[in-house]
């Protein structure tokens, strides 16, 4: 028997070498991305993962190209126009961990839909790291720690590891088990450095978008599984 991890957490990386190595653009190799993107949704949903998140911008993406960012935050706006419905019939929860305030309007817009419609939802989480940065999630919490304190909700000696995660944006969520990087970077660039204190970590070559569900469910068997065998489980 496999245990199955509780969170899996992906930096999807790669996407835009995926593009170039077959003469597309950048955007190109990011729509091929949204598509394994899919795949990973369905796999982790079948295998009974309760938490997938996916690093899907960050803070530092914004130096991109204008048409490349615009690209970027015109995707969620695409894909969850076109998934909602599924994802509500498939019981499956949006969550957004970064700073959803300073997107553009209509992402904005079609992130906090995608929220509050699936608000009620029991199945997956799928939690999207969108204009997300480590850094700022740790000094925002520790601001608002100081503010709390001020105003005497929270006493200075009340202040452990419990609940300063509380101030985080992954507050409801339990810790990743495993953080995923494809595209071949043996780097955390600025992702979940609180919640992945102790999670296994894994680097893979394979560029984002030809990180296919197989490919996935073996890194998950390397680390969780028991045996080979298992693996046939969940390749449907
Ligand atoms: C996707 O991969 C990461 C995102 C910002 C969406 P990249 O766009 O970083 O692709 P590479 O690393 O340049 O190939
Ligand atoms: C990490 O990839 C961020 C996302 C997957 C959204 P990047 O390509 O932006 O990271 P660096 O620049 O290699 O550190
Ligand atoms: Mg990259």
């Amino acid at each position: 028997m496999n245990t199955i991890p509780n969170h899996v957490a992906i930096i999807m990386d790669g996407n835009g070498r995926w593009g170039k190595l077959r003469g597309l653009s950048r955007s190109e190799g990011h729509y091929a991305g949204s598509q394994t993107m899919e795949e990973l949704i369905d796999a982790s949903a079948e295998m009974g993962i309760k938490i997938l998140t996916l690093y899907a911008f960050s803070t530092e993406n914004w130096k991109r190209p204008k048409d490349e960012v615009n690209y970027l935050m015109n995707l969620p706006i695409k894909f969850f126009n076109q998934k909602l419905p599924e994802f509500m019939k498939r019981n499956i929860k949006i969550l957004i961990s970064g700073d959803i305030e300073n997107l553009p309007k209509g992402t904005k817009k079609a992130v906090i839909k995608a929220m509050e419609e699936t608000e009620n939802n029991t199945g997956l989480i799928v939690n999207f790291a969108l204009n997300y940065s480590s850094r700022s999630e740790i000094v925002q919490a520790i601001s608002r720690v100081l503010q709390d304190a001020k105003d005497h909700k929270i006493s200075i000696e009340q202040l452990d590891e419990e609940t300063f995660a509380n101030y985080l944006y992954t507050k409801d969520l339990p810790d990743p088990d495993m953080v995923i990087r494809t595209g071949g970077e043996r780097r955390i660039s600025n992702f979940l450095m609180w919640q992945s204190s102790n999670s296994e970590l894994c680097f893979v070559d394979e560029l984002f978008p030809d990180f296919k569900k197989e490919i996935f469910i073996k890194e998950i068997v390397k680390v969780f599984g028991d045996n080979e065998v298992s693996l046939n489980e969940w390749v449907v």
